[in-house]
């Protein structure tokens, strides 16, 4: 394909600098930390080299109109999701996003609400606010992963705050709009404030939808915020800058009297990168999510050949795949097993107990480069 995504090869200038390739040892093929291996959208990369140009490197607010509007205009075009421009307020990434939000969201008990296996920061986040962490299992059902409402429902009645993570890492689910429409009524009945975290939406696969938790739950606008970013969709968490959309002026004024210690940190490099993103990045967006798809795909049908007892649900959404490897006799972490045969998969326990036997493999890379990483598992799981 002549297309304007360009992926990495793995004898590519490496990236010493970054997490995913600077951990494992040397030859060892990384699979786990959520960068892609692909390179920066033109636009991206040129907003960066006109920023640097400038030497714009000052200090950045943490609302600026013209950024708000256009990242308001990209959930609208991408989304169909509303997002009023004044409310929107800037943070250097998502994790710390969720950290105002959790903050500014005064539950009825500190408790946070999560849905398990689960992006592992949300714990850190519950720690960092100092709320209990409430684990309600994901669920299996009729081949797709889905969220668990009774248990969700049962646990808001004793308060706490919703975190909710949709599109879900690491299963890769999208919550349909009836699962979202159980999440608001659940709300309702308990006056439970919610967080989204909607960082994976703009990797949702043909064949869903990814669904605003606002879309359906206008109602709760003021105690909903959600949090999002383009560093997964745009392969730049490096970047440093995410957004809050919180629901109405109050939660935007709340979150501006937080102390400026948590809400400082955003890069100078962040508002003009975004801004290229969101306002010139439809056509690699939509390419790299076809790249991707074919990916999932291909995997699928290398697990189906050659590692025909991992037992998957295929992702609807993003580019991580949640592997369950326990038919092999691997009980506890079959990522440490892997890692000794030279590919670097997330262990399955950080995302919760329900990662037992399971690992995390990143497809955001080439198609040689994913098949080499499972030509690697093969070689250890089936000799
Ligand atoms: C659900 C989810 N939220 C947030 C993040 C991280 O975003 P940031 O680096 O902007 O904090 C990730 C990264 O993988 C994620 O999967």
């Amino acid at each position: 394909m002549n297309g304007i995504v360009r992926f990495r090869e793995l004898d590519d200038a490496p990236l010493s600098d970054t997490y995913k390739w600077n951990d494992p040892p040397a030859g060892t093929i990384g699979a786990s930390v959520a960068d892609m291996d692909v390179h920066l959208a033109p636009p991206v990369a040129a907003a960066r080299h006109d920023a640097v140009d400038r030497s714009s490197t000052g200090y950045v607010k943490s609302h600026m109109r013209s950024v708000a509007d256009a990242i308001a205009a990209w959930h609208q075009r991408r989304f169909d999701q509303a997002v009023d421009p004044a409310l929107v307020r800037f943070a250097p990434n998502v994790v710390n996003g969720l950290i105002q939000a959790a903050t500014v969201l005064q539950p009825k008990a500190p408790r946070l609400i999560m849905n398990t296996p689960v992006y592992y920061p949300f714990f850190a986040v519950a720690d960092a606010v100092e709320m209990q962490q409430v684990r309600v299992s994901m669920v299996e059902h009729a081949g797709r992963w889905v969220l668990d409402l009774d248990r969700m429902d049962a646990e808001a009645a004793e308060g706490g705050i919703i975190l909710l993570c949709n599109p879900h890492n690491p299963t890769g689910a999208v919550p349909t709009r009836e699962e979202l429409e159980g999440v608001a009524e659940i709300a309702r009945r308990h006056g439970t404030p919610v967080i989204s975290d909607e960082v994976h939406a703009p990797l949702t696969y043909p064949g869903y939808r990814f669904v605003p938790l606002s879309e359906v739950a206008p109602d709760l606008a003021g105690r909903h915020i959600t949090v999002t970013s383009t560093s997964k969709s745009f392969n730049m968490p490096g970047i440093k800058f995410a957004w809050l959309a919180p629901g109405t002026p109050e939660l935007a004024t709340a979150i501006d009297r937080l102390p400026e210690m948590l809400t400082y940190g955003t890069s100078s490099f962040g508002p003009a990168a975004t801004v290229a993103a969101t306002t010139q990045g439809d056509q690699w967006l939509d390419e790299l999510v076809g790249h991707l798809t074919e990916r999932r795909d291909r995997l699928g049908a290398l697990l189906a050949e050659r590692l025909p007892r991992t037992n998957w649900i295929a992702p609807e959404a993003t580019f991580l795949a949640w592997l369950d490897f326990r038919a092999y006799g691997l009980p506890d972490e079959p990522a440490t097993v892997l890692r000794a045969h030279g590919v670097d998969l997330s262990s399955g326990t950080v995302f919760g107990e329900e990662g037992k036997g399971h690992a995390r493999l990143n497809f955001g890379c080439s198609a040689a480069t994913l098949e080499l990483m499972v030509d690697r598992i093969a070689t250890a799981l089936e000799g």
